[in-house]
């Protein structure tokens, strides 16, 4: 198991991330573009600043726990089976716990936010299948953000969704998958500055039958 060097926890796991995101090559920008989002929601909220470092801290490492997995399974083309599933699932408990771990205060206090970001408001995420405010707002706000982008972006498993088509899945998932104080945030966030909207995928891709990005048997 992966510790966190104790000189300096955060370079260390933001190493560990770069080295994630040249594993993981349909994923370029992803974090980035999650902090972003989810920092302008938080924004948009009204989080106090230290509760928006925290929301940009944990969008940045929230699948730190994905640098104990395999090559093989972490870009396998194909469904995962159930061993495979069960490897990848266990990446926000394996990120938490490396920063629970860690030593640094800061990176203590985002851990139950990354163990807790693919949870689902109807109680159907994992790994603790909290339900509703039971799972921390910070997480929330990340659950969203990140879905969103996951679905911009292709995967092994299926292909880019449009923002319109993005918008339109998750609106359906509103209070199931989705805070709806966080999700009415995002789309005031999204009406506000439309760039930060995906790009439509190619025409080539977009004109496939789009598979419902965001199937809760695959992570993102
Ligand atoms: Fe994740």
């Amino acid at each position: 198991m992966v510790r966190l060097n104790a000189s300096n926890p955060l370079a260390h796991a933001r190493a560990l991330i770069a080295d994630l995101a040249l594993r993981e090559t349909c994923c370029a920008g992803h974090g980035e573009r999650v902090v972003v989002i989810a920092e302008r929601i938080a924004r948009r909220m009204g989080l106090s600043e230290h509760d928006i470092e925290a929301v940009r801290l944990a969008a940045e490492l929230h699948d730190l726990g994905k640098c104990e997995i395999p090559d093989a399974v972490l870009t396998s083309p194909a469904s995962l089976d159930r061993e495979a599933w069960d490897m990848i699932s266990a990446h926000p408990t394996i990120g938490a716990r490396m920063l629970a771990e860690s030593g640094d205060p800061a990176l203590t206090e985002i851990a139950p936010y990354v163990r807790s970001h693919h949870e689902y408001m109807c109680g159907k995420g994992y790994p603790d299948g909290l339900v509703g405010e039971r799972i921390p707002l910070i997480s929330r706000i990340i659950a969203l953000a990140d879905a969103y982008d996951a679905m911009s972006a292709p995967r092994p498993y299926r292909f880019a969704s449009s923002h319109p088509r993005i918008m339109d899945v998750l609106s359906g998932e509103v209070g199931i998958r989705w805070d709806p104080q966080v999700f009415l945030a995002f789309q005031a966030v999204m009406q506000a500055d439309p760039a930060l909207a995906v790009k439509s995928p190619p025409p080539a891709i977009a004109a496939w039958g789009l598979s419902p990005a965001g199937d809760p048997a695959q992570p993102s």
